[in-house]
């Protein structure tokens, strides 16, 4: 499925990327689209954060994240997901790219950190739900997961 613009703005002025959730983004698996709901909701939130708010959302994150990612790997072993190496893998990445981030935003890296959250994370997010994510969800479907 394509997602339209308006979903996903990246403002080259505002250095900010807002996902509109809408149901356009839900691919009918019920935990993955509650999560990534929430997801969406704590990534807006780290574009219009104050410096002092960054630690504690960013935490939020990845906590989340790592919880969600939990979640989709247990499902991927219950239905035996054909492709669960590779969606597994990109998994195990990103969350040592965020512990990453997580010790440069601990050094007081905050620049870099902002640019992170602003354009890789919101990145990835759609990119990995229209290919990975969605393609694990149809075959859950298909293996009677709702
Ligand atoms: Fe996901
Ligand atoms: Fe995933």
């Amino acid at each position: 499925m394509i997602i339209p613009p308006q979903n996903h703005i990246y403002n080259e002025d505002q250095k900010m990327t807002l996902i509109t959730w809408s149901d356009e983004l839900k691919r009918g698996i019920g935990f993955q689209d509650d999560d990534h709901e929430e997801a969406v909701k704590v990534m807006n939130a780290l574009q219009t954060c104050t410096d002092e708010e960054l630690p504690a959302l960013f935490d939020q994150l990845h906590s989340h994240t790592k919880e969600h990612l939990d979640r989709e790997n247990e499902l991927m072993v219950r239905i035996r997901f054909f492709a669960i190496e590779v969606h597994k893998g990109e998994h195990d990445r990103v969350l040592a790219e965020m512990q990453s981030f997580k010790e440069k935003l601990d050094a007081g890296e905050i620049a870099e950190v902002r640019k992170y959250v602003e354009e890789t994370v919101p990145e990835w997010f759609i990119n990995h739900l229209n290919t990975m994510d969605t393609a694990t969800a149809q075959f859950a479907r298909q293996h009677g997961e709702t």
